[in-house]
């Protein structure tokens, strides 16, 4: 069994890319490992957002997780700033951390460039945080995209440095959850690349029927294969890999079989796109919608979870301060 831990920046809603992609492997593993999954709010304290804002974001977040099928009996769901060890730890690996890594890091120097009225420190040691987040359940498995990798081989150079510095094994060095094969990537519907919140082309969970329906029809095509049995180009690749997801086989071989005759009609194939979208996260929104308006259930959840997430991080951090030496008499 290993302590899984993943964070996310309450930033937007959950879209189709992060349900069928990393969610779906949450989902199972908080039944096989010691899974811990957080709303990292302290982190998007970097861009100043709004009060009013920053708290409906966790709460969207949150309502969405849970309504995805996050169980909170099974995994540690938790708020950031509710568990104060994190902070403790922060402050302590940033005697660690060194400022010309930290300049040197790719995120930071993408900000310098895209925010650069606002190079605030926080953005500096931002994977100081993310390491502490990390190293206060001394975890071992963190699923991160390939964005995130230099922050978890900065958490290991940290955890490593503590653990020499101090001459004792605190924290174990963790590593990158694969998910591999496993993982299914929703591509966006304009065409090109991923389905993402930056790129704009989002199907998002709270998305009603109406919503959805708007944006498939939308979706890039072209006028069609005029020979049988051509290549598909990427946006209308693009479609099927979504339809194969969400659709029966019988109903992808249907249309890859109209495809490869050159008898498809794209209006039809998007009718059913987002008619077995919706079939997928009608349940979902539904629950989105009752769990945000229950306010005593997000309470429960987020009591139990700050709970859960500060037993583990005061045991950490109880051989934190001993192996520095706060030790008092
Ligand atoms: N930096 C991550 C992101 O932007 C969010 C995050 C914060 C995180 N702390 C973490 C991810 C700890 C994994 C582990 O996506």
């Amino acid at each position: 069994m290993e302590t899984v831990l993943s964070g996310i920046r309450p930033t937007g809603n959950l879209h189709l890319g992060n349900y069928f992609g990393a969610l779906q492997n949450f989902i199972k593993m908080q039944y096989e490992h010691r899974c811990y999954f957080f709303i990292a709010d302290l982190h998007s304290l970097t861009t100043h957002p709004k009060s009013a804002d920053l708290h409906e974001h966790v709460k969207n977040v949150l309502a969405e997780y849970l309504a995805a099928g996050l169980d909170p009996e099974a995994a540690t769901i938790y708020v950031q700033s509710d568990v104060p060890e994190v902070s403790e730890l922060y402050v302590l690996l940033n005697m660690l951390a060194y400022k010309g890594e930290l300049e040197r890091t790719t995120s930071f120097k993408d900000k310098v460039r895209s925010q650069e009225d606002n190079v605030n420190a926080g953005l500096l040691t931002y994977p100081v945080l993310m390491a502490a987040d990390i190293l206060i359940h001394r975890a071992n498995k963190v699923p991160v995209g390939k964005d995130q990798e230099q922050h978890l081989e900065m958490t290991r150079a940290f955890a490593r440095r503590f653990n020499n510095l101090y001459e004792t094994p605190v924290f174990p060095e963790p590593t990158a959850f694969n998910f591999g094969q496993a993982l299914t990537k929703i591509p966006g519907l304009d065409g090109n690349g991923k389905m993402g919140k930056s790129e704009g082309n989002g199907i998002f969970l709270i998305d009603d029927e109406q919503t959805i329906s708007k944006k498939v029809m939308r979706a890039v095509t072209d006028s069609g294969p005029t020979e049988p049995n051509s290549p598909m180009p990427d946006p209308i690749k693009n479609i099927f890999t979504i339809l194969e997801v969400v659709s029966t086989p019988d109903t992808v071989a249907h249309f890859r079989e109209q495809y490869n005759r050159c008898n498809i009609r794209y209006g039809d194939l998007k009718k059913q796109l987002a008619a077995d979208i919706w079939k997928k996260t009608a349940p979902i929104y539904e629950r989105i919608a009752a769990i945000k308006a229950d306010s005593n259930y997000l309470r429960k959840v987020t009591a139990e979870g700050t709970a859960k997430a500060r037993e583990s991080a005061q045991a950490t951090m109880k051989e934190v301060r001993k192996a520095i030496g706060f030790r008092g008499f």
